[in-house]
């Protein structure tokens, strides 16, 4: 048979198999909030096959909507000192992680980004950060929305409504990596805050919760994963949550945080925990290179 014939034989045998349509990849920036039966069909495959259903699909983050609530600078240029401002933040973060910082941190790797008080950028340090530790390329993040009254990192990335860590705390029986979102920022994974209750307190100190950080912190150790909280003396669940920390962003707001109340957030932290103090919303002289609302330890 010559190559011509042998061609032609193969091209009729794939012609009376019964046509299966490779699934098409959702578009990224149309994926809606309840997913479409192909969306959906992959979902299942992924539990099915006993992986975690976050690598089923990528959800789009609007940067132009993180841009307009004010989680992102403006212009160009502010881009650009904030970048730099984040990489001097993060470096001693990845040192405690990598075992190259000045003391050992157990669970070094979970990292809550807090505040004296509301308003004094916990939300804006916490997406900045996740963004930039999102660019090295050793580690992947997960941003967690664990300022379950405002929400606002669930907000900010669209996931209004749906399942997060509160579903997970909640409910025993649904799989905490259900509630992982991959997005389509490489390397960055969010969890929302989920259904809120009035028992954030209570499920923040569950035994439970230390069983959904340990799927949060996933397979490999190769993930960091940030945490968005509410201020430590406006609520009881933040000093909860930052004690399953090993490193502290503490924001501290330029002539706003008061001595008084800096001082009684950092008692509330353990000993044992790293602390990175972040002055934030500074008036720097530009010459000095820090953002307008800079940062800076
Ligand atoms: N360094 C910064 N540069 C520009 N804008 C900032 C900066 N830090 C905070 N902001 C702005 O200040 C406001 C408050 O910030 P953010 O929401 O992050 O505070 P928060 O501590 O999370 O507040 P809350 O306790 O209410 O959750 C937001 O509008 C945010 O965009
Ligand atoms: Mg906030």
């Amino acid at each position: 048979m010559s190559i011509v014939e042998k061609a032609a034989e193969k091209l009729k045998a794939l012609r009376s198999e019964p046509q299966v349509s490779p699934p098409s990849a959702p578009e990224l920036d149309t994926i809606s909030p309840h997913p479409a039966p192909t969306v959906q069909r992959l979902m299942e495959r992924g539990r099915a096959a006993d992986q975690p259903p976050e690598a089923a699909s990528l959800w789009h983050v609007d940067l132009m909507a993180l841009e307009r609530m004010g989680f992102l600078p403006a212009n160009g240029d502010g881009d650009r000192r904030l970048a730099d401002e984040m990489r001097r933040i993060k470096r001693p973060l990845l040192a405690n992680v990598t075992r190259k910082g000045v003391k050992a941190v157990a669970h070094a790797e979970r990292i809550v980004v807090t505040s004296a008080a509301p308003g004094e950028g916990k939300s804006f340090t916490a997406v900045n950060l996740a963004l930039s530790l999102a660019r090295e390329p050793d580690f992947e993040v997960l941003l967690v929305d664990g300022d379950i009254a405002k929400s606002n990192i669930t907000r900010a990335f669209g996931l209004d409504g749906q399942p997060g860590l509160m579903d997970v705390l909640a409910d025993e029986r649904r799989p905490p990596a259900e509630v992982i979102v991959r997005t389509d920022v490489p390397n960055l994974l969010v969890v929302p805050a989920g259904k809120p209750c009035p028992l954030v307190g209570e499920l923040f100190g569950s035994r439970r919760m230390e069983a959904v950080l340990e799927v949060f912190g996933g397979p490999n150790r190769r993930r960091l994963v940030v945490f968005d909280s509410s201020p430590l003396l406006a609520t009881s669940e933040s000093q909860v949550l930052a004690s399953y920390m090993g490193q502290v962003v503490m924001v501290v707001a330029a002539g706003r945080t008061r001595q008084q109340a800096l001082n009684s957030s950092l008692q509330s932290l353990s000993d044992s925990q790293y602390i990175g103090l972040v002055l934030n919303m500074s008036q720097l002289p530009t010459s000095e290179n820090h953002y307008d609302c800079g940062y800076g330890y």
